[in-house]
Parts: structure tokens; C-alpha cells; sequence
């Protein structure tokens, strides 16, 4: 893979990580006082742990780290801002999944087109490889949250 399209493509991933710190923040204040804020809280900070491995990646191949614009209002088809006042929890965390997906399909055809190339830098490899993990963890996080509030519209929580 040329150096030019490993930056632009980096510079994507770069972009939907910010977004994702933003969003997850806007969550955490939206759910503050609540477990779900809390890991959204948690979840802006691994984001930007994200963003800050694959800006210091672009760094190293001579690029320089930008926004491309907001990646989220184009995978979930609206505003991001609108999308997060609207919303109740069961629609923040379904768009929350929609999302981390996205990231983890593009993480894996990149990971899997470097692999391909036999590209060397491995410290490259592993952080897209970890950063997929996580996405994973936090897409599964939000299933579990949403079985769980299914299953607690099925009890009664003061039955007397
Ligand atoms: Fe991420
Ligand atoms: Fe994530």
C-alpha cells in the first residue's frame, strides 16, 4: 500500500475516533448520574486513545493528523447532535453498535490488506488490531445493555 493512501486511510480512522470521542461525551452528559454514563464517560477516553495511536502513526509516515469531516452524520444517514437529543437510551446504544461496527469493518479490511502486502511495521498492525478489539468489547457492551433493559421490562421492580 502506498505511504499517501496509508495516511488518507489513517486520517479516516482518525476522524471517526474524534467523532466518537464527541459523541460518547455528549452520552455521558446526556446519562450522567448513571451506569451507562459512566462507560460512555470511559469509552470517550479509549476513543481518544485511538485517535492519539493513529495521529502519532501518521506523524511517523510524514502526514499530518486531519479531520475529514463528520464521519458519524454520514454512516447513520443524520446529525450527529440531533441523533443524541432524540434519543432515549435503547436508540443511543443501537446507533453506538451501528458505529462501532462500521469501525470494526473498515479496521479489519485495512488490517487484513496490510497483512496481505506483508507490510512491516508491526507496532502499525497491533494498534489497529487492539483498536478492533476494543471496538468489539464496546459493541458488545451495548447488546448485553440492551437484553438486559428487554429483560427488566418483563419484572416488576416494586411488586409489594
Ligand atoms: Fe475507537
Ligand atoms: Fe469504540
Amino acid at each position: 500500500m502506498e505511504t499517501d493512501a496509508l495516511i488518507s486511510k489513517l486520517n479516516w480512522f482518525y476522524s471517526l475516533e474524534l467523532n466518537q470521542v464527541d459523541l460518547y461525551h455528549a452520552q455521558y452528559r446526556a446519562f450522567q448520574g448513571t451506569y451507562s454514563g459512566l462507560v460512555f464517560e470511559r469509552l470517550a477516553c479509549v476513543e481518544q486513545d485511538h485517535a492519539d495511536n493513529i495521529a502519532e502513526k501518521i506523524k511517523e509516515l510524514g502526514g499530518k493528523p486531519t479531520v475529514l469531516g463528520d464521519m458519524i452524520s454520514h454512516i447513520i444517514g443524520k446529525l450527529a447532535g440531533s441523533a443524541i437529543s432524540m434519543a432515549g437510551l435503547d436508540e443511543t446504544l443501537s446507533m453506538n453498535i451501528l458505529l462501532e461496527q462500521k469501525a470494526m469493518k473498515d479496521y479489519k479490511v485495512l488490517i487484513e490488506k496490510l497483512t496481505q502486502d506483508n507490510h512491516q511495521d508491526q507496532e502499525l498492525l497491533k494498534i489497529l488490531q487492539h483498536n478492533f478489539v476494543d471496538e468489539h468489547l464496546h459493541s458488545e457492551w451495548s447488546r448485553t445493555k440492551i437484553i438486559a433493559m428487554k429483560h427488566s421490562e418483563f419484572s416488576l421492580s416494586n411488586p409489594g
